[in-house]
């Protein structure tokens, strides 16, 4: 094994993170308080949406997406295959259904033409996935959204920033969520937003992200506060902590430089694979601007003497960290035997997830990383090439 291993994924970390870290502890509010707010204030101006509401993360905010929108027992949320389990497993928590359908084989995305196919009388919404951070086909999914009453939830856990048409995700649907787990593009350890332009529902999700209780109730311990409270709900406790948003601030500053630096990356990985007929490139289209989340490419199978996992295995033994998005929810014993999902159903998925492997792509690698991860990619996929 190499000494220095290139992993997956690593957090982007200057003195701003640690010297505003630093400056929240000392200043003795650990949980949601005023830094959060800022934190708020920040990303919903970055955002340019009408109200942006910090979690505990994707999974959280999508959660009380869904309770905000009323989702009951018996209700289904159409979402795709190529995802984390987070996206499904938050509609299983109402007793809901999500109906899991194909993805387009070029951008791993939601396919509009199989959401249609899945809408019944008792969908309710859809949750679209920007895979990578490529923004999905979001015109043809309003149109299929208004033509049949359903809620917008976009899982933007990669999709910060990206731009579909011109406009920012964030904007979009009635709600996006974003994640600021450690490996995402903005990272706070653990976290998640709520941006959404509906009164309405960022009043719910205000009031469900602290047990239910009114909208200021984190201010009870400060002089600005008082003591009354009033429950208006079985609410959660999905707080976001102030020494998170500590780490978002200082984040959130240099966002369009990571994301400049994850585009160079990409563009020199391109450069490197342009003559690799062995693996197969991920592109996106004229119309959207990606937060390259993730660089995936596809292994040409039938051209290797070895399959992906093994690949994956050279790739480690020569110090790389590979990682594979995603296993399809259908082949999860739960989504598959609970809903008597089969794989025959998911043919894009199907053909594409065999061949998926995703590369380190995160500010700060070096030239020379870069250019190992890329040189081993094609050193192995030559030495097994049939
Ligand atoms: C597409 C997608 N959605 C949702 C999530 C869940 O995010 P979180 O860990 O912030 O709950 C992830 C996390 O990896 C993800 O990749």
């Amino acid at each position: 094994m190499e000494k220095d291993f290139i992993n997956f994924h690593k957090p982007f970390v200057t003195d701003d993170e640690i010297k505003e870290v630093v400056e929240t502890v000392r200043s003795g509010w650990w949980t949601t308080g005023p830094k959060t707010i800022e934190f708020e204030k920040e990303f919903n101006h970055y955002i340019g949406s009408s109200y942006s509401l910090a979690v505990s993360s994707w999974t959280a905010a999508a959660h009380l997406a869904l309770e905000a929108i009323g989702l009951q027992k018996g209700d289904e949320v159409i979402l795709p295959s190529m995802t984390f389990t987070a996206t499904a497993e938050i509609v299983c928590y109402f007793n809901a259904k999500p109906v899991i359908v194909d993805v387009q084989k070029k951008s791993l995305n939601i396919n509009p033409l199989e959401i249609e196919k899945a809408i019944t009388s008792r969908t309710k919404a859809i949750i679209p996935v920007h895979y990578g951070g490529n923004p999905c086909d979001m015109s043809e999914i309003i149109e299929l959204a208004d033509q049949y009453n359903l809620k917008i939830i976009e899982d933007a856990a990669h999709a910060l920033p990206s731009w579909y048409k011109g406009k920012l995700v964030g904007n979009i649907g009635d709600v996006t969520c974003f994640s600021f787990y450690v490996t995402k593009t903005l990272a706070t350890g653990e976290g998640g937003m709520i941006c959404t332009n509906n009164k309405e529902i960022a009043d719910r999700c205000s009031i469900m992200r602290l047990h239910g209780i009114n909208k200021d109730a984190w201010k009870r311990y400060s002089n600005e506060g008082s003591w009354y409270y009033e429950v208006v709900a079985p609410g959660y406790k999905y707080n976001f902590t102030d020494i998170q948003a500590a780490l978002g601030i200082a984040q959130l500053k240099k966002i369009d430089l990571m994301h400049q630096e994850r585009k160079k990356i990409f563009e020199k990985y391109n450069k490197v694979f342009s003559q690799n007929e062995l693996i197969q490139l991920y592109e996106y289209e004229e119309d959207r601007k990606p937060s390259y989340h993730l660089y995936p490419i596809f292994l040409n199978l039938e051209q290797l003497k070895i399959n992906r996992s093994q690949f994956i295995d050279e790739m480690k033994k020569v110090g790389i960290g590979a990682s594979v998005h995603f296993i399809p929810l259908y082949r999860h014993p739960y989504y598959k035997n609970t809903f008597g999902l089969e794989e025959k159903n998911f043919p894009v998925s199907e053909f594409m997830y065999p061949r998926i492997i995703t590369l380190p792509i995160w500010p700060g690698m070096t030239d020379n990383q870069i250019y190992r991860v890329a040189e081993s990619v094609n050193t192995i996929s030559k030495k097994y090439k049939k």
